[in-house]
């Protein structure tokens, strides 16, 4: 069928139902405050691009948003997630950031059977334990940097590693992962420190770092409590004695980090410089609509909205039919900026992990430290 054919067959199957007649509610639950909120934008950003590109409708249904500030708030999350699910009746919802929060929300999904899309937070339970046939992420499990970060810096040489990071799902998990294997291969983390989400007393604990002197540090923070640990890290002279590795600290960060974040490498699915033409065709369309350029939370989110279109598509927008939604996904080769991507069983992404280092204000890609990494998705039955 040609793409026109195509499309006005998905809008005919459509229309012949009430339900396709209406637009999809899609609640937008996210971090519009506090530390994590530049990257709850960017996410926004990227979902409603794509959108814009799809002409404004998705399975042949216009889109209305529903938006939640849920202010990485886990204690808040189940009342913020019913509010869509129970108040407004959304058709699905696409959050969130903070991995607390977004267990809970994982928690309403499954409970209800209302369809979710995670756009960034990693926490493993999403796609271990708590999987479920209407629960997809566009974005990582936790595991999957901070594995690929431990190889990196075996190879590197490195024997003796302090971690630190925030003390909640997000944080262990990602230390565990590189932990897992960094001694793995040969080598060890001496120290394990941490402080309270979204904290950022950071100085006792460089000070600690300066005394213990490890070959490395490997760090997860993210967003604003970023910006200050890296500008910390430099004030206290430590990028000049003890290389600073991690996830996501210098993503969405750098314009504020300035010098303090020269030659940091990290280990994510997105980088700069990928020079794809996909990529290309990306960034410029981002550029362009919102006068800034796209981070990894912006391709987070654009590909949740593609993940949407693949299931709403296979389902003529019928939301509801999950096992037809699921079925369509689970065989989609999702074309990606970061680079073309599977899902797991569990729904967690199966995808390439970039080594980056940071060059002016750029995370440049110098390599592939992980090629197609599956999160072992643990605990996970189905
Ligand atoms: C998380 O809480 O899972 C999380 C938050 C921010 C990130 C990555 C992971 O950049």
């Amino acid at each position: 069928m040609t793409f026109i054919r195509k499309t006005l067959a998905a809008a005919a199957a459509c229309t012949a139902t009430l339900a396709c007649a209406a637009p999809i509610k899609v609640g937008l639950m996210l971090p519009a405050t506090g530390t994590y909120s530049a990257l709850g934008q960017a996410i926004e950003n990227g979902f409603k691009l794509y959108v814009a590109e799809q002409g404004g409708k998705i399975g042949g249904r216009e889109i209305e948003y529903v938006k939640v500030d849920d202010e990485s708030d886990p204690s808040k999350a189940t009342d913020n997630v019913n509010k869509l699910i129970k108040r407004d009746h959304v058709d699905v919802i696409v959050g969130t950031v903070h991995s607390g929060v977004a267990m809970a929300m994982a928690k309403a999904a499954k409970d209800s059977g209302t369809l979710l899309i995670v756009p960034n937070a990693g926490a493993e339970a999403i796609t271990g334990p708590m999987c479920a046939p209407n629960i997809f992420r566009s974005s990582f499990s936790n595991w999957q940097p901070g594995y690929a970060m431990g190889e990196v810096a075996a190879k590197k040489g490195y024997r003796k590693v302090v971690t630190i990071t925030w003390k909640y799902a997000a944080g262990d998990e990602s230390v565990a992962g590189f932990k897992e294997a960094f001694e793995k291969n040969g080598g060890q983390v001496v120290k394990e420190l941490t402080l309270p989400f979204p904290g950022v007393e950071f100085q006792a604990l460089l000070t600690d770092i300066a005394a213990t002197k490890p070959d490395a540090v490997y760090s997860f923070f993210a967003g604003g409590g970023a910006v200050k640990f890296v500008k910390d890290y430099a004030a206290a002279g430590l990028n000049k004695t003890v290389p600073l590795l991690g996830a996501f600290i210098t993503d969405g960060t750098l314009e504020a980090q300035g010098a303090a974040a020269a030659g940091v490498l990290t280990t994510l699915h997105y980088a700069d410089g990928l020079n794809t033409p996909r990529d290309k065709a990306f960034r410029l369309a981002y550029a362009k609509t919102y006068k800034l350029q796209p981070d990894v939370y912006a391709v987070q989110g654009y590909d949740a909205a593609q993940i949407l279109a693949i299931g709403a598509k296979a389902t003529a927008g019928d939301l509801s039919k999950t096992a037809a939604f699921a079925a369509a996904v689970e065989k989609a080769r999702i074309d990606s900026p970061r680079g073309p991507f599977t899902l797991s069983k569990s729904h967690n992404p199966v995808q390439d992990i970039y080594l980056r280092q940071v060059v002016g204000a750029e995370n440049q890609a110098i390599g592939i430290a992980s090629k197609a990494l599956a999160d072992p998705s643990r605990g996970c039955r189905q």
